[in-house]
């Protein structure tokens, strides 16, 4: 069996999305910073009947980030699916005219170089495979700077750039990029917003390819 590693794995999305891939057959590799809370979400999934393991790293640490990557396809087998979604720090969030050049630093590390990292760690493998898909998530911002988010806007435009350019650069290895917008609070109190319609259009994301970019509903 291949493997699901979803980078930023919460109680929130990151749980959802490894119960919809979960339910499919796919062993998941969970990775987030806390291992407590890790064992915590692997042990709901198997539960349920889902192989599920955590693996700890910070995407802002390129190393363990590589690490996580590598001991989750040697204990859980080959990851076929990438999903790099890291919920942004609140501190990358500050308006235009109070944001420095050192205030780029963490959401770019984050954003940017830790996309980088993971998808270089994962490409040879679904090169091997002949199959793969990465799935990028991303706010509103990603496509719309917002004065007031100005860390995540910067540094998600250079994630989006970077998926882009890989969606064009392996799509005809067999291997699918591609990159979800939500523009809304996810588990906002109303069923299009729930983290289990969001779950289902990455899934479909996965299994019908289709555009790069999808929009989990149309910017406001
Ligand atoms: N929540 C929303 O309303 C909303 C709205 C639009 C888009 N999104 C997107 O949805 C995704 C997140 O969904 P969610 O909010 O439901 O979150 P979630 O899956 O419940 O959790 C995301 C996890 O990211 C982990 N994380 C944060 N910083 C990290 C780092 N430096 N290294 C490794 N892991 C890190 C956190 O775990 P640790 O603290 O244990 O590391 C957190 O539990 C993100 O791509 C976000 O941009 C969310």
């Amino acid at each position: 069996m291949t493997t699901m590693a979803i980078i930023g794995a919460g109680p929130g999305l990151g749980l959802t999305v490894a119960r919809r891939f979960g339910r499919e057959g796919f062993s998941i590799a969970l990775i987030s910073r806390h291992q407590g809370r890790l064992d915590e979400l692997a042990a709901t999934l198997e539960g349920e009947g889902i192989t599920a393991r955590g693996f700890t790293a910070n995407v802002r640490d390129q190393e363990s980030l590589q690490g996580a990557l590598e001991a989750a396809a040697e204990q859980l087998g080959p990851i076929e699916i990438l999903q790099y979604s890291p919920l942004p720090a609140k501190e990358f969030m500050r308006p235009v005219l109070e944001t420095v050049a050192d205030d780029l630093r963490g959401p770019v590390e984050f954003s940017i170089y830790g996309a980088v990292t993971a998808a270089r760690q994962v490409v040879p493998g679904m090169r091997a495979l002949k199959r793969g898909t990465l799935l990028f998530v991303n706010g509103g911002s990603a496509v719309r700077p917002g004065p007031a988010v100005t860390g995540t806007s910067v540094a998600f435009a250079g994630e989006s750039a970077y998926a882009q350019l890989l969606h064009d650069a392996v799509k005809e290895q067999n291997i699918h990029v591609g990159q979800l917008i939500i523009p809304f609070g996810i588990d906002d109190g109303t069923d299009e917003h729930s983290a289990a319609s969001v779950a289902e259009r990455l899934w479909t994301m996965h299994a019908e390819r289709g555009d790069f970019r999808v929009y989990a509903e149309p910017l406001p």
